[in-house]
C-alpha cells in the first residue's frame, strides 16, 4: 500500500498517453469579454492509468476534457497525446459522455456497429463485432432493441460498447453515470473497471462523485473553483484491484482517503457555492 497523500500531476519522464502543460482555456463572452476557465493546468496521465477528475461545478473539468479530446483549443500552454501535438480532434481517443448519443433510428447492434464505419470495416463484420461487444457489456438479448426500448443503464451499456468497439487507446468520459440511479452505477462502475482490466486503456473519467472517483481511479485530481480554475490537489489511490466498487467503500483506507480528499474539494465547493451560480 502507498502512502496517499498530494503529489506532483506533471513533470513525469517517457511518453504519457495525455499530457497538459501550463494550459490555459478561455472563452469570448457576449459583448467581447473573456472569461478564463482553467489556467495553468499540468496533467499528465500515462498509458493504461485510470485517472479521475472531481471539481466543484463549473470549475472547468469538461472544459479540460474538451482540450484533451482536441474539441477545444488552448489560449496557452501545450496538448500532447503520446508526446505528439494535438493536430485537431484527438483521434486515439474515445469519448463517453453524460447525454445519451446513440441514434434512435438505430439498433442497438447497429449503433454500436457504426463505431467501425471510419476504420472502413466491412457491414457484415463491423456487425459480428458489434455482437461479440454488446455480449460483453450483457446486452446478448438485446441486440436488436432501439434506443427507447431500453433502459438508461442499458442505453450506457450500448455507449460503452460503441466507445470500446473502436479500441481507443484513450478513453475520456464526462459523468457517464450521471442519469443513472446510485445501484445501477455501481454496475456501471464494476462493468467499467472490468472491461478496463482487461485490456487498459488511459482513463480521464470526470464525475461529481467523490466515491466513484476513488472507486474507479488510481488518481483523484481535485480543480479549484473557477474562474481561472487550477489543480489543487493530486491523490494516488493505492487500494488494491481488482475492486468491487459497492464493497471497496467499506474499507478503512476508502475512508481515509475519502476524509482526506474532501477535505481539499469541500473548500472548492463552498468557494464555487458563495460565488453564486457559475
Ligand atoms: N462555450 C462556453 N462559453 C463561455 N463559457 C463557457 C463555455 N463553456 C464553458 N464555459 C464556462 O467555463 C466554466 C467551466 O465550465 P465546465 O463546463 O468545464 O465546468 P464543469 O466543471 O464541467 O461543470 P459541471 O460539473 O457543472 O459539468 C464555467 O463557468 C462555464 O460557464
Ligand atoms: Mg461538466
Amino acid at each position: 500500500m502507498g502512502e496517499i497523500g498530494r503529489q506532483d500531476g506533471g513533470d513525469r519522464p517517457g511518453t504519457d498517453a495525455v499530457r497538459l502543460e501550463d494550459v490555459a482555456i478561455a472563452f469570448v463572452l457576449k459583448g467581447g469579454k473573456r472569461y478564463v476557465a482553467v489556467e495553468h493546468i499540468d496533467l499528465a496521465v500515462r498509458p493504461g492509468e485510470f485517472v479521475a477528475v472531481v471539481g466543484p461545478t463549473g470549475s472547468g473539468k469538461s472544459t479540460i476534457l474538451n482540450a484533451a479530446a482536441g474539441l477545444l483549443k488552448p489560449a496557452s500552454g501545450r496538448v500532447t497525446i503520446f508526446g505528439d501535438p494535438l493536430p485537431g480532434l484527438n483521434a486515439r481517443a474515445g469519448y463517453l459522455f453524460q447525454a445519451d448519443a446513440l441514434m434512435p433510428w438505430k439498433t442497438a447492434l447497429d449503433n454500436v456497429a457504426v463505431a467501425l464505419e471510419p476504420k472502413g470495416i466491412a457491414r457484415s463484420e463491423a456487425r459480428d463485432r458489434a455482437r461479440a461487444w454488446l455480449g460483453r457489456v450483457g446486452l446478448a438479448d438485446f441486440v436488436d432493441r432501439y434506443p427507447h426500448m431500453l433502459s438508461g443503464g442499458q442505453r450506457k451499456r450500448v455507449a460503452l460498447a460503441q466507445m470500446l468497439i473502436r479500441d481507443p487507446e484513450i478513453l475520456l468520459m464526462d459523468e457517464p453515470f450521471g442519469p443513472l440511479d446510485a445501484q445501477t452505477r455501481q454496475i456501471m462502475g464494476n462493468l467499467l473497471l472490468d472491461l478496463w482490466a482487461s485490456n487498459r486503456k488511459a482513463v480521464i473519467f470526470v464525475t461529481h462523485d467523490l466515491e466513484e472517483a476513488i472507486a474507479l481511479a488510481d488518481r483523484v485530481i481535485v480543480l479549484s473553483a473557477g474562474p481561472a480554475a487550477g489543480i489543487v490537489g493530486t491523490f494516488p489511490v493505492p487500494l488494491a484491484r481488482p475492486r468491487d466498487i459497492s464493497e471497496i467503500r467499506l474499507e478503512p483506507l476508502f475512508h481515509d482517503l475519502y476524509k482526506e480528499i474532501w477535505s481539499c474539494l469541500r473548500v472548492e465547493v463552498s468557494r464555487a457555492y458563495a460565488a453564486g451560480p457559475a
